[in-house]
């Protein structure tokens, strides 16, 4: 148990993610009254004070009742690249919690005190205000606490990014188009989805109701400028082609060919991958597919709930080559049950082999919802030191395919406190990801369970707009969707 005890402020979202990276299996107990600690287990004490008119933050840490250490931070000693004391005084005291946290715990924290999902945003808010590399990783080192490598990974990631940010444009947008039929559930995944042997008869319905969608689509946003497109899901190649087809021509009808700067689709499960499909995108000119192996070990495959094996994802990839896709890109996801180092070694070497132009990286998260958060306790999976060991792997093995890291994020229910990476050749990165990931430019969502994000002009925010994530709910009120997207793109315009 962790108890924490709060004085002077009431950061205790902050303050409880935080222990959660170095505590992550102790129950968290706020507490108003010191007496409730009982000299059993850890007690963090968090005090915000002054002394002097000078504002300080401390942390101190007992274990069983003794006094183990404490951290004091000076608050107006610590620069962030911005002037404003609430930010500043919040990074004070979860500083003087990790220093203390760091005294006591057997964890390392390589993020530091950063909890957020799109750490390299960070970076490109101080490259905005000019200001320089050197100042930027201090502040990143010194202040977020993070682990120089990864400072260095977010400013390399945040300058391969730049082009496709800037010039920022607020007429400017993406379209995300989500396709939430699966051929089966796998055990990790959260995303709003549905079974296809069991909503089959719904498809042509779904397609109708999405091309609707599409269409006011089309009239909400005909005075703006469409950028990318991304079909997603679900799996978008698990529905047959002739109704995939329909959906794109309906994309093209309304935002026009010529215009769509990239177009992706997500072929998601190898065993989907038909010669028919593969055919229908590539005579639609789509830029860029994924065929996702997550691993390349059959046993896993199994345990994971994925109805394909190695062979099936090798077949797809050289079949998506001799149809001619230029840009292919493959998930994995490192820390699956039953797999260490001799195993991602095993995948990669496979994917070395196929050379895929672009990558992505996931350590695996126990995500709520899940099959696997119900059954977590039946699975071997590796600790915080296996999971490095694993990814560092995939650093290599990255490197040695010539990839580059271009977009990162992090998740909170992430195995060991880690982060998911793409990586890409050069010049073929995804602009769409970056797009999703640095929130720099409006993304319309249509379909079941699929999120608008609408810039709000001149605020460098965006507005959540989230589509239902019950198939039921989707095609009866899909009309209140398109009058929500309607108010929020006046609002963004005020
Ligand atoms: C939106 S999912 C859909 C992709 C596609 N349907 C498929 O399964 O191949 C995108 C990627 O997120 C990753 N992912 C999904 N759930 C995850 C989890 N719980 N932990 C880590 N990565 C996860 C997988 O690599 C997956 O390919
Ligand atoms: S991971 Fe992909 S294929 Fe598996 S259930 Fe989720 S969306 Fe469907």
């Amino acid at each position: 148990m962790l108890y924490i005890y709060m004085e002077g402020h009431d950061s205790k979202y902050d303050l409880f993610h935080l222990s959660k990276v170095f505590f992550p299996h102790h129950e968290i107990v706020f507490i108003e009254n010191l007496e409730k600690y009982k000299a059993q287990g850890y007690l963090l004490k968090s005090s915000l004070y002054k002394d002097e008119n000078i504002l300080y933050a401390k942390a101190s840490i007992y274990l069983n009742g003794y006094f183990h250490d404490e951290r004091v931070e000076r608050i107006d000693n610590i620069d962030i690249g911005r002037n404003s004391s609430k930010a500043i005084t919040k990074i004070g005291i979860k500083k003087s919690i990790y220093n203390v946290f760091l005294s006591i715990a057997d964890k390392k924290a390589p993020w530091g005190i950063l909890m957020g999902i799109r750490p390299v945003k960070i970076v490109h808010n101080l490259l905005d205000k000019e200001i320089d590399e050197d100042r930027i990783l201090n502040i990143l080192v010194k202040e977020y606490k993070l682990d120089l490598r990864k400072a260095n990974l977010i400013m390399d990631i945040s300058k391969r990014q730049r082009k496709y940010i800037y010039p920022l444009d607020g007429n400017r947008f993406s379209l995300y188009i989500s396709i939430p039929f699966c051929p089966s559930r796998c055990i990790y995944c959260s995303f709003p989805s549905v079974p296809i042997s069991r909503y089959a008869d719904m498809i042509g319905e779904y397609r109708d109701r999405l091309i609707w969608e599409i269409d006011k689509i089309g009239e909400l946003m005909s005075e703006k400028q469409i950028n990318t497109v991304y079909i997603g899901g679900g799996t978008p190649t698990a529905i047959p082609a002739g109704d995939l087809n329909r959906i794109i021509q309906r994309v093209y009808l309304n935002f026009g060919k010529d215009n769509i700067r990239e177009f992706t689709v997500e072929a998601g499960r190898p065993d989907t991958v038909t010669r028919e499909m593969l055919n229908m995108l590539k005579e639609n000119d789509i830029d860029r597919i994924s065929i996702n192996p997550q691993t390349m070990n059959d046993k896993t495959l199994r345990i994971i709930g994925r109805c394909h094996d190695r062979k099936d994802t090798e077949r797809a990839y050289h079949l998506a080559k001799e149809i001619g896709f230029q840009i292919i890109n493959m998930d994995l996801i490192v820390g699956l049950p039953y797999e260490g180092r001799e195993e991602i070694i095993k995948t990669l070497v496979d994917i070395e082999k196929l050379d895929p132009e672009n990558l992505t990286v996931h350590t695996l998260a126990i995500k709520r919802g899940s099959k696997f958060e119900r059954t977590v306790n039946r699975y071997s999976i590796g600790d915080q030191y296996t999971i490095e060991r694993m990814l560092k792997e995939t650093v290599n093995y990255a490197y040695r395919m010539d990839l580059k890291p271009y977009y990162l994020y992090r998740q909170k229910q992430i195995m060991g406190n880690f982060e998911n990476i793409g990586y890409s050749k050069e010049g073929m990165e995804c602009i769409y990801n970056i797009a999703i990931m640095e929130e720099r430019e409006t993304i319309i969502g249509a379909g079941m369970g699929a999120v608008s994000k609408i810039l709000l002009s001149g605020k460098n925010r965006l507005k959540r707009v989230p589509n239902f994530k019950s198939m039921e709910e989707y095609m009866k009120r899909t009309d209140e969707l398109v009058g929500r997207k309607r108010e929020v793109l006046l609002l963004s315009t005020l």
